[in-house]
């Protein structure tokens, strides 16, 4: 079976990327991604690729080659599910906010949505795949949907979850370390669906790093990837405080530690602590599972990686107001960085929301620059906090365009994202127009302390 036609349910960090590569790389297959934002998709198709609604580096330059020529980005959905003998769903599944499992379990209304839509639509059968990151069993859910309200036709659910990493995304799909899928393997329709999607990635990754298993095995598999992942940052992190306390330097610590090929050493810096659409909400959604099947301690193991990164990101604020003579009540104080990692402008979970949060609760007077963050980004993820009205966080945090603009007059900078432009400033220039002393947090372990104590500025980095 020849997959002609593919259909992208969700335009957002997963969807957009992966289908223009999947475009780029098949050029004999029409890709249409959807969605019912239609903002999102009219910046899709703004004419200046630079202005796509999403900032990934090599991104705009794949958008411009493919689209309009087998890459489309459309708000019609019925049409595009009509038209495609493979739909991936790529929606958001963010985590619960009310009722039952309520800041644990995944909400998958918006997958439930897609489904009825897909049983609605579908005039033929369907290879229908789910991209998005899903507790275990969705797909289990979705096939009785589609089975039970569909129009008589068939529907393979095949799980293929998504590696890829914000910032890195590009190269992440043109060169996966694996691309799992998973099927009902034990029928031929399903080792059918299976082998399609599998011939749509061979266009460009090699037979053996292309993985198939059944559905659970691959749903789980990704879970448990970002679960070891996260664990790691958590790790060095708990590290970084006992480093602190003694004197060891965490880089140190991680560079030895990782130079055991057992360990190895990816996933090892200490940070201000993780943030991103994934970790968190997969950890979540682990423990909440394990919970939900009576395995306590199972829950309790992976629950700790969030625990101890909440500590991370409350400890670096806490930090911040013991070094400013304990109070940062009316002083300005300046953040270098929004997103959650560099390269990206996708801000959800990032720790400076937290520490923004934290400080702003001390009464202090936030300034805040990110290369790529939108001013509206940063208002709606206070607002989404809840913890004062907007009007507040409006008047109590100003965004600013310049690192420059951002230092003047502060009694502190802190360093929350590591983008690079962030070691290029000139350091002189800030401290000069700081109030003194001039204190600088980096929460990346970016800057080089002995130029910044040269320059005078009081200096503290995670982990030393
Ligand atoms: C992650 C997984 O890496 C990816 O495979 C999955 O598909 C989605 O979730 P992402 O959230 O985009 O990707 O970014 P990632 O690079 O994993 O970073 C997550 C967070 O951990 C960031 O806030 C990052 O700054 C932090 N981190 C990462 C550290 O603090 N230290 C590290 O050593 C690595
Ligand atoms: P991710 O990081 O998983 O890609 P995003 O939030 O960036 O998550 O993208 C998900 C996209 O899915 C959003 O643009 C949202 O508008 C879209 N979406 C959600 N539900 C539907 C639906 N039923 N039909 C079409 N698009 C949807």
């Amino acid at each position: 079976m020849k997959i002609k036609n593919i259909c992208c349910i969700g335009a957002g960090y997963v969807g957009g990327p992966t289908m223009a590569v999947i475009a780029q790389k098949c050029p004999e297959v029409n890709v249409t991604v959807v969605d019912i934002n239609e903002q999102r998709i009219s910046a899709w198709n703004d004419k200046d690729v630079e202005n796509i609604p999403i900032y990934e580096p090599g991104l705009s330059e794949i958008v411009r080659e493919a689209r309009g020529r087998n890459l489309f980005f459309s708000t019609d959905v019925d049409s595009a599910i009509d038209q495609a003998d493979m739909i991936f769903i790529s929606v958001n599944t963010p985590t619960k906010t009310y009722g039952i499992g309520k800041g644990m379990a995944a909400d998958l209304k918006y997958i439930e949505l897609c489904a009825r839509q897909i049983a609605r639509v579908a005039k033929d059968d369907k290879i229908v795949v789910e991209k998005s990151t899903l507790p275990v069993r969705t797909a289990q859910a979705l096939k009785n949907i589609l089975d039970h309200t569909g129009n008589g036709v068939n529907f393979q659910i095949l799980s293929n979850p998504e590696f890829l990493a914000e910032g890195t995304a590009i190269d992440d799909l043109l060169y996966p370390d694996r691309v799992l899928i998973g099927g009902d393997i034990d029928s031929d329709e399903g080792k059918e669906a299976v082998n399609a999607l599998v011939d749509v990635y061979a266009h460009w990754v090699e037979k053996d790093h292309i993985l198939t298993t059944n559905v659970w095995s691959s749903e789980l598999s990704k879970l448990t990837a970002n679960a070891f992942l996260a664990q790691r940052v958590s790790s060095i992190n708990a590290m970084s405080e006992l480093c602190e306390k003694t004197g060891a330097d965490v880089n140190e610590v991680a560079k030895a530690v990782g130079m055991d090929t057992r360990i190895g050493s990816k996933f090892l810096k200490s940070s201000v602590g993780f943030g991103g659409s994934c970790f968190q909400k997969d950890i979540l959604n682990l423990v909440y599972i394990s919970k939900s099947m009576g395995l306590n301690e199972v829950a309790d193991y992976w629950e700790q990686v969030i625990i101890m990164n909440d500590h991370q990101k409350r400890r670096f604020a806490a930090n911040m107001v013991r070094t400013l003579f304990n109070t940062v009540s009316g002083k300005k104080i300046a953040l270098l960085g929004w997103a959650f990692k560099k390269d990206t402008n996708d801000t959800r979970e990032s720790a400076a929301i937290y520490v923004a949060d934290y400080l702003l609760n001390e009464q202090a007077e936030i300034v805040v620059y990110d290369p790529k963050v939108k001013t509206e980004q940063i208002y709606a993820d206070l607002d989404y906090l809840n913890t004062r009205s907007s009007e507040e966080n409006r008047k109590r945090v100003t965004v600013v365009n310049s690192p420059y603009e951002a230092s003047r007059d502060s009694h502190a900078v802190a360093v929350l994202t590591e983008w690079d432009e962030f070691l290029k400033l000139d350091w002189q220039k800030i401290h000069e127009s700081m109030l003194k002393p001039a204190f600088l947090f980096d929460g990346r372990r970016l800057l080089d302390r002995k130029t910044k104590e040269d320059i005078g500025f009081e200096f503290y980095a995670v982990g030393s």
